[in-house]
């Protein structure tokens, strides 16, 4: 994806972590190819978890579905501003129980799940952005879904835009991307020192 936000990380992560950033303008008429909606729910399905139980579900709409207006409908007012220009909204969902008994670790495997369908986004070209701003008694009423699932987050998923029909404040969003990214330094994410490390990495923030 041509980035806004090249990050400059103190250490070579591979580069389709590198260039994931999470753009909020979107190519109103980029339509996902089928392939590529295959590819990105293969990634998730394919995504680790506890006891392998696979505790994830979800509903992927595309624009111009009945599907894609009720989630929007169900966005926070800001995001509604941006995410309705995106190829497709993904509710990302979790079952919180399975045969009567809870999955304890349902959010934790649904965010990795989340996680890979991103990095195998970046690896197409493609943006994303999470959104956990959405009403999810209305996703839950309009999918009819069951107590023991719960929506946690929609995925704006598409082509990243800065054209002209992109609305303004959206654009001037992206634009101050790179000064607004920035990451903890490591010795606030570190409990503790690496024991035979020598870890020069000083204060990542801000770049
Ligand atoms: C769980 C989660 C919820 C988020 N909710 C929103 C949201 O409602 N609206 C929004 O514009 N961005 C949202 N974001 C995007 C984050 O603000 C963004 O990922 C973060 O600032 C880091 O930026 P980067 O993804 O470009 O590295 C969310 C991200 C995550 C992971």
């Amino acid at each position: 994806m041509t980035t806004a936000a090249p990050t400059e990380t103190e250490f070579d992560v591979t580069p389709i972590l590198a260039e994931r950033w999470s753009p909020r303008g979107y190519d109103a008429a980029f339509e996902l190819s089928d392939a590529d909606v295959a590819v990105l729910l293969e990634a998730a399905r394919w995504s680790p978890s506890h006891s392998n139980s696979q505790p994830w579900k979800f509903v992927f709409a595309r624009r111009g579905s009945a599907d894609f207006d009720a989630v929007v409908e169900a966005l926070a007012p800001g995001n509604r501003t941006w995410a309705g220009r995106a190829s497709a909204l993904v509710v990302a969902v979790v079952e919180t129980e399975r045969d009567g008994k809870a999955l304890p670790w349902g959010l934790y495997d649904l965010g990795q799940s989340v996680a890979h369908l991103t990095v195998q986004a970046s690896a197409l070209g493609l943006a994303t952005r999470q959104m956990a701003g959405f009403a999810a008694d209305r996703i839950v009423s309009s999918f009819e879904l069951p107590a023991t699932l719960e929506p946690r987050a929609v995925i704006a998923v598409g082509r990243w835009s800065h054209a002209d029909d992109v609305p303004e404040a959206v654009r001037e969003f992206d634009e101050l991307a790179p000064s607004r990214r920035s990451r903890k330094p490591l010795d606030e994410v570190l409990l503790r020192p690496v024991a035979g490390a020598a870890l020069d990495v000083p204060d990542i923030d801000g770049r």
